[in-house]
């Protein structure tokens, strides 16, 4: 059912990405005259300091350091000849030897938050670029759960011998972390006792740590040589592009890795010089503000039409919603208007056949980022298979077009004779991201162009994108609810008290 209205076309192109905001029901006229109202009046300034570098985290009273951990010939940059290279190269070669002299061909990347979230989404989306340059095989895991539901999975598959894991926390303070790791140790040393490895011969062979306090590391008993440590101005969701990325260069190479980094600068540069109706994060991020106070919609899907964004929802979920899912500003006045929505969303075609049908029929309000992948290179397939996979891809690209269209238009409700239950409201506003090809650049353009429409959205709704002291209270709490449950006092309200009662006594199990 074709509606007559078709919306005008606004798209910007950059570098193999398209950002097509035709469904955003906005015009260029309204996005400036929503930036002019509601930037800031020195947002340029501030833009500029956030790409030098310069731009400050006033809570916690540290500069903002992510942009330079990935800029060409910045300090806060992995070099060639550092340590994370040479690690990286050791692994990646099997000349990384484990206590009892064998080449180490598993990693565990045990981590949580922003040291999993950005690792574990990137390695999986870029898997198939990682180059064959070493013949060694080696394979990244990842295991963030503190329950150990993840580890247990894990280490039936690994063997002590040739596992090393990597403990990957800003802090090194995080129980989550502290606990997968405790537990990752004791399994390895309890196998590898009998061959007369000892729980420190064990930490030096097969721990590598990645902090920004090295002295946490080094009283963990990580040697220094295995120690990676990056800046404390570098918040943890924005820290995929510094040694935390440890596990994708693992999985990925180092190629790969600098040219993901690659991608990111190009978007910064975009950000920084591009004008405001052609500027990708800008227009992202004033939308969002137009739907959030002005159509009064309170949370965005991300619904990427490719398998390999499988975990984008969830890392694009931490970035925004820890960065700016807060009610007080910068200087810590009490706000009382809306600011980041809620994110979330999954897989497009897998939710077509789950959520999709409140999305069409439901009804919320919501708006949506769709992503979407036009062609894909298959070479290590023969050309059968290739043609399959093409045909795959554009099955896939046809089924985000329609869903968005549907979403976008809705049925004709002035059709005659149409059943109520074949009626699509429509009008959800949606922009969508399009990628030519899949490759590390376009990767690391997405990533950067979230990252800025997050800052820019934060200036807007003036707060600090870069503290999360909501945080703080429930790890407080839980450690209240711990010492309950260890029997050593505390109280809390009867429903808890209940759940704590059954965790207390075993016997019941
Ligand atoms: O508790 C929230 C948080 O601090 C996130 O900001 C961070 O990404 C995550 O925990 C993990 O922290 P860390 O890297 O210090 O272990």
């Amino acid at each position: 059912m074709q509606r007559k209205e078709s919306l005008p076309l606004q798209q910007v192109k950059l570098n193999g990405l398209i950002y097509d905001w035709s469904y955003q029901r906005l015009t260029p006229e309204q996005i400036t005259a929503l930036a002019e109202q509601r930037l800031p009046k020195n947002f340029a300034e501030q833009r500029t300091a956030l790409m030098q570098g310069t731009y400050l985290n006033i809570s916690e009273n540290r500069t903002v350091n992510h942009v330079l951990s990935r800029a060409k010939h910045s300090p806060f940059r992995q070099g060639n000849n550092s340590p994370f290279v040479q690690i990286v190269n050791k692994l990646r070669s099997g000349n990384w030897l484990g206590a009892t002299g064998k080449p180490i061909t598993d990693i565990v990347n045990i981590g949580v938050g922003g040291s999993d979230l950005g690792p574990l989404m990137t390695s999986f989306a870029l898997k198939e670029f990682a180059s064959d340059t070493h013949t060694h095989k080696l394979t990244t895991h990842f295991v963030s759960s503190m329950d150990g539901g993840q580890l247990y999975a894990v280490l039936p598959k690994v063997n002590p011998e040739t596992t090393a894991f990597i403990i990957a926390s800003k802090s090194f303070t995080t129980q989550d972390t502290l606990a997968n790791a405790k537990t990752a140790q004791l399994w390895a040393v309890e196998q590898l006792s009998g061959q007369g490895v000892s729980g420190q011969t064990w930490r030096q062979h097969h721990l590598i740590g990645v902090s920004s306090q090295p002295e946490r590391m080094t009283a963990y008993g990580i040697p220094t040589a295995h120690q990676l440590i990056f800046g404390e101005t570098i918040g943890g969701r924005y820290s995929m592009w510094t040694a935390i990325g440890l596990a994708i260069a693992t999985s990925c190479g180092l190629e790969v890795f600098r040219r993901l980094q690659n991608g990111a600068i190009q978007m910064d540069q975009h950000f920084a010089e591009a004008p405001l109706t052609e500027n990708i994060p800008m227009l992202m991020a004033l939308c969002g503000v137009y739907n959030r106070e002005v159509r009064g919609i309170n949370n965005l899907a991300i619904l990427p039409y490719d398998g390999r964004f499988r975990h984008l929802p969830s890392y694009l979920q931490q970035l925004d919603m820890e960065s700016n899912g807060k009610q007080y500003t910068a200087t810590g006045k009490a706000l009382d208007t809306p600011t980041g929505p809620i994110i979330w969303g999954g897989f497009g075609p897998n939710g077509q056949h789950a959520f999709f049908q409140h999305l069409h029929q439901g009804y919320d309000d919501f708006a949506a980022d769709f992503l979407v992948v036009l062609h894909r290179n298959a070479p290590r397939f023969s050309a059968k298979v290739q043609a399959s996979l093409a045909e795959q891809q554009e099955l896939s690209v046809a089924n985000c077009l329609a869903h968005r269209k549907l979403i976008t238009y809705g049925t004709d409700r002035y059709l005659k004779n149409v059943d109520i239950s074949q009626y699509y409201r429509g009008e959800h506003p949606n922009s969508l991201l399009a990628l030519v090809y899949l490759t590390p650049e376009t990767f690391g353009a997405i990533i950067a162009a979230y990252e800025h429409k997050v800052f820019t959205q934060g200036l807007i709704w003036q707060l600090n994108s870069f503290d999360q002291p909501g945080v703080e209270l429930g790890k407080k709490i839980a450690n209240d609810a711990l010492t309950a449950i260890q029997d050593k006092g505390g109280q809390f309200d009867s429903s808890t008290d209940s759940i704590i009662a059954l965790t207390r006594h075993k016997l019941l199990k």
